[in-house]
């Protein structure tokens, strides 16, 4: 299964998600294989990071774009290089796309899926999830963003989010996934939920 993550949003989270979800795949065992097409290139600058500091399992990037081939793959991909975006599009089996929770990031969701639907013939499978989560009760951007992102046709939004929390920044910053940093915190539930539904409930359909 090639996932992409990806947005036409700068900042959305694309690239802690990635590295997140592949490090919770190589936790359970799965075979992952990661790619950063984005010239940013965090993605490798984070997978270095966690190799100098000696941390296990390895993360090892790919930077180029990959073949179908055994087990998940995962590209982080940005918009910098629109080329590199399309060619990732039109071999995803499925695309996740983190929306922040506002009006601007529902709207550049549909852009994002007007250049899904140009690349690919594939017909992915679409996901949206709110990263970024305002983490006050008494705010309504969460439930709103996520009510929008329903109206849109061909988009499933997925039964999880991700907080904005100070953790998903420490973790990364240090080479670590969240559950490695703080295992019994929220930001590790919310990505198991996360995970789950894309690995797991996903799968089954
Ligand atoms: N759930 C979260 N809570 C708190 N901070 C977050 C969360 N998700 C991402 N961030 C922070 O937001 C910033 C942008 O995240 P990230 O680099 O993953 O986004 P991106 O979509 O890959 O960005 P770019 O478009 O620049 O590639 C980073 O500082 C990251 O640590
Ligand atoms: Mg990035």
């Amino acid at each position: 299964m090639i996932t992409v993550v990806g947005n036409l949003k700068g900042g959305t989270g694309k690239s802690t998600v990635v590295f997140n979800l592949a490090l919770w795949l190589l936790d359970r065992g799965t075979k992952v294989s990661v790619y950063d097409l984005d010239p940013q290139a965090t993605l490798r600058d984070v997978a270095d990071l966690r190799a100098e500091e000696g941390f296990e399992p390895r993360l090892s990037v790919g930077t180029t774009v990959p073949k179908p081939g055994n087990g998940e793959i995962l590209i982080d991909v940005g918009t910098s290089d629109m080329e590199a975006l399309r060619a990732a599009v039109s071999l995803a089996n499925r695309i996740i796309i983190p929306v922040a929770p506002s009006q601007a990031d529902v709207w550049s969701t549909q852009r994002f899926l007007e250049i899904i639907s140009q690349s690919s013939k594939k017909r992915p499978q679409l996901f949206g999830f709110v990263n970024r989560a305002d983490t006050h009760r008494a705010t309504r951007e969460n439930d709103e963003t996520e009510a929008a992102l329903r109206q849109i046709a061909g988009l499933e939004v997925l039964p999880a989010r991700l907080g904005q929390r100070i953790v998903f920044r420490h973790s990364f910053s240090e080479g670590l996934a969240v559950f490695e940093l703080e295992p019994s915190g929220k930001a590790t539930q919310e990505l198991n939920s996360l995970a789950e539904a894309v690995f797991t409930s996903v799968n089954k359909r």
